[in-house]
């Protein structure tokens, strides 16, 4: 998949006014990642010499996660144009002629179903044409705001019109600018280096380019894309559309890759959910980022899983909640509302109905009876509760942190445990049974005298 010699700008900068937010619109999750945080994991099986964030003033947590790309500051942000002016100053020296990249691939943060495939695609045909720009065009059913693609007659491109510049004519194409585009890199700077701000917006254009481009006798082209990979987000609405095809998409490879998804359109994925071959996944289940699933485990309905590591044949749920830093061993069962957080039970261990388990460890083979808490907060620290091979914790036990239960002990049901218990011991923690013969029914009697 890799492509020598070429250079990644991506264009992060845009205020993102439209979704009406506090966070920069790239930081935006699509499927539990950042927008920002696909584009580069698309990039990186081409193996860019280069990769360029440009991002604004204030926007640190942006240049932080893409790391190690190099990120520039575009100030203040004066459109698409000014960007990529932005970005190639930092390559400066590297790009052809002097340099040995031979093209720079220009991405918009805010695309993030884009894939590696179809940006080799983009310059591919690049190399292939010899044009000095080629820009991504795709057909929406709804072109809306998408800057329009004007055609030669020869299937060249003569200019991009944006939507707010366009004419009723011009608005009618249904071929549009998809934001990404390959550029020539010995003529990139040249050609960025001629753009104004007479437009609508007052902005530098980058697709303004393109009649630059033809005024120096050079050759503009489009390739067509698949659509749904250009969809660029630029309100809330836009971010739903983007996550439920990314959502379709992550469905598709794991059923591919040999998982069974009972109703697929009800299974939430992170992009980075990792489920082994002859998983089983009811309906309604969310995983959020960071979950890997083992072979052969079967994840029931409603179960919300974050963080988390199940190992192989394990059943979890229906209605379990796995926290971060919950890893369950081989074999491992964890039913009907149980919660568990930073813990790991061991293989075959069993946490059947209503627990919560935060902070510790659980031993092989042991098991926790219904209701069993883990007291873990004092209302300050955390502490952990550790408990041994094969322990039988009886139903609603409270094990108050920091405290161990030794392998193979039983702790009796209701108990209420604040010291270790040795290896092997019964432990009953609990106020002693009294039974007073006769007593309810006098009670009874009592009261219904009193009325
Ligand atoms: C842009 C295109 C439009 C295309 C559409 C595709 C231009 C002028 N218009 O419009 O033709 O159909 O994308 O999605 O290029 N950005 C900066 N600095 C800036 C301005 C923007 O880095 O000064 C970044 C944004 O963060 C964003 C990207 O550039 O990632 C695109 O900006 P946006 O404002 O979303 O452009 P569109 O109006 O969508
Ligand atoms: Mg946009």
């Amino acid at each position: 998949m890799s492509r020598s010699d070429f250079a990644a700008v991506i264009l992060a900068a845009g205020s993102g006014t439209r979704m009406q937010s506090t966070i920069p619109k790239v930081m935006h999750p699509v499927a539990g990642r950042p927008m920002i945080a696909h584009l580069t994991a698309a990039l990186a099986p081409l193996r860019p010499t280069a990769t360029v964030v440009v991002v604004a003033p204030q926007m640190e947590a942006v240049a932080r996660l893409v790391e190690p790309a190099v990120s520039v500051v575009q100030d203040p942000p004066l459109g698409t144009g000014d960007a990529v002016r932005a970005g190639l100053a930092a390559l400066a020296g590297c790009l052809a002629p002097q340099g040995a990249i031979k093209d720079v691939l220009v991405l918009f943060g805010d695309t993030p179903l884009l894939q590696a495939e179809t940006l080799a695609l983009l310059i591919d045909e690049r190399r292939r044409s010899a044009a000095a720009v080629v820009v991504a065009a795709l057909r929406p059913p709804h072109p809306g705001a998408y800057g329009r693609l004007v055609l030669a007659g020869d299937g060249a491109l003569e200019r991009i019109v944006e939507a707010a510049d366009a004419t009723p004519e011009e608005l009618a194409l249904g071929l549009v600018n998809g934001g990404i585009m390959a550029i020539a890199a010995c003529h990139a700077a040249g050609l960025v280096a001629t753009l104004d701000r007479n437009n609508a917006k007052s902005e530098f254009y980058l697709t303004d380019i393109v009649p630059a481009a033809r005024r120096r006798g050079l050759d503009c082209r489009v390739v067509e894309l698949p659509a749904e990979e250009l969809i660029g987000v630029n309100t809330r609405a836009d971010l739903a559309e983007a996550e439920a095809l990314m959502q379709q998409r992550l469905r598709h490879r794991a059923m591919e890759a040999g998982t069974t998804l009972v109703a697929p359109e009800t299974v939430f994925l992170s992009a980075d959910t990792r489920l082994g071959r002859d998983v089983t996944v009811e309906p309604n289940v969310v995983f959020g980022p960071g979950v890997e699933i083992g072979e052969g485990a079967r994840i029931k309905s409603f179960s919300h899983l974050e963080g988390a590591s199940v190992g192989a044949g394990a059943i979890v749920g229906p209605f379990a909640r796995l926290r971060p830093g919950a890893v369950l061993e081989e074999g491992v069962h964890v039913g009907n509302f149980v919660e568990i957080k930073e813990a790991r039970l061991g293989a075959g261990a069993k946490a059947n109905h209503l627990s919560y388990i935060g902070d510790g460890t659980v031993g092989a083979g042991a098991n926790i009876g219904a209701g069993t808490i883990t007291c873990n907060y004092d209302g300050v620290n955390k502490h952990r509760t550790i408990i041994g091979e094969r322990a039988f914790i009886g139903s609603n036990a409270a094990l108050v942190a920091p405290v161990e239960i030794g392998a193979g002990a039983i702790v009796a049901a209701g108990s209420v445990v604040t010291r270790d218990v040795p290896k092997d011991a019964l432990s009953v923690a609990r106020g002693q049974q009294v039974d007073k013969p006769g007593r309810a029914a006098e009670i009874r009697a009592r009261l219904r005298r009193q009325n």
